[in-house]
C-alpha cells in the first residue's frame, strides 16, 4: 500500500465564509476530491469556526468513502464533536485558539497524562488516534507513552529548508521516523507540503502511511483544476 493522500478541505470553507453563500459547497468539494482519487479527507475545525464549522464536519461523515480525518486541539467542544461524528482518525494538535495554523508539535513529555486520557477517550470509540509531533525522536517516544498508535510529523522545518539543502532538511524527520518504527508508530506527515517536496519526503521515508495536504493543493487548483492537481500529488506518493 503506498502513501495515503487526505486533502485538507479548511480553505475550501475559508472561501466560502468569505461570502456568507454556500459557494464554495464545501460538501461537493469533499465528494469531488474523493472522486477525483483523494484517498481521505481532513477537517481542521476552529473554536471561532472561521474555516470548517462544527456542522460542517457532522454534514460530511455520511459523505466520506474513503478516511475521514479530524484534526484539532481537544478542547471540550472538540472532543465532544469528535466522539459525535466517530471519523476513521482524530490527529490532535496543540495549537491555540488564536493561531493562523499549526505552529509546533506536542510536547508530549510534559503533557503526557492529559494526551494518555485523550487517547484512550477515543480509542474506546474505535477511533485512531495520532497525535502531531516535530521530528525529535524524545516527542516520537513521548507519543509512544500515551499509548496512540500514529504520529504525524510537522514537516514545516522540512518544506523551508528544502530548497536550500533538501538532504540536511530530511535528517532529523528519517531519525524520528525510525524512532517511530521501532517503538510501534505508524507515520503521517503534514504541513507546508507541496508539489515540489512531497515526492522526495516520501522516498525517505517510504514507510510513511498518510499526509494531510491542504493550503498548497488547494493553491496549486487554482492554476491545474483540482482532478489534475490531486492526480499530480497521487504521483508523487506512488
Ligand atoms: N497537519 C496538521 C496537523 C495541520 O494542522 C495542517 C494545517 O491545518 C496540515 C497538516 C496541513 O497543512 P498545509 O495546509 O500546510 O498543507
Amino acid at each position: 500500500m503506498s502513501c495515503r493522500l487526505s486533502v485538507n478541505i479548511n480553505k475550501i470553507a475559508t472561501l466560502r465564509n468569505a461570502r456568507g453563500h454556500n459557494l464554495p459547497n464545501v460538501l461537493q468539494v469533499a465528494k469531488d476530491c474523493q472522486r477525483f482519487g483523494a484517498e481521505g479527507i481532513t477537517v481542521h475545525p476552529r473554536p471561532d469556526e472561521r474555516h470548517i464549522r462544527y456542522q460542517d464536519v457532522i454534514d460530511l461523515k455520511p459523505l466520506i468513502t474513503t478516511e475521514f480525518n479530524i484534526e484539532g486541539y481537544p478542547s471540550k467542544e472538540f472532543v465532544d464533536l469528535v466522539l459525535k461524528v466517530v471519523p476513521n482518525q482524530v490527529t490532535l494538535v496543540p495549537d491555540p485558539p488564536e493561531a493562523i495554523t499549526s505552529n509546533a508539535g506536542w510536547d508530549t513529555i510534559k503533557n503526557r497524562n492529559f494526551l494518555k486520557d485523550i487517547v484512550k477517550t477515543f480509542q474506546q470509540k474505535g477511533i485512531r488516534v495520532s497525535i502531531f509531533v516535530n521530528a525529535e525522536e524524545k516527542m516520537v517516544n513521548g507519543a509512544a507513552d500515551t499509548l496512540c498508535t500514529r504520529v504525524e510529523l510537522y514537516t514545516e522545518s522540512y518544506a523551508s529548508n528544502y530548497r536550500q539543502d533538501k538532504n540536511e532538511a530530511i535528517k532529523n524527520f528519517v531519525l524520528a521516523a525510525k524512532e517511530a518504527q521501532k517503538v510501534g508508530l505508524e507515520l503521517n506527515a503534514g504541513h507546508d507540503l507541496n508539489l515540489e517536496n512531497l515526492k522526495f519526503f516520501y522516498q525517505s521515508i517510504p514507510w510513511l502511511k498518510e499526509v494531510s495536504i491542504g493550503h498548497a493543493l488547494i493553491c496549486d487548483a487554482l492554476y491545474f483544476g483540482l482532478e489534475n492537481t490531486i492526480q499530480m500529488y497521487l504521483r508523487c506518493l506512488k
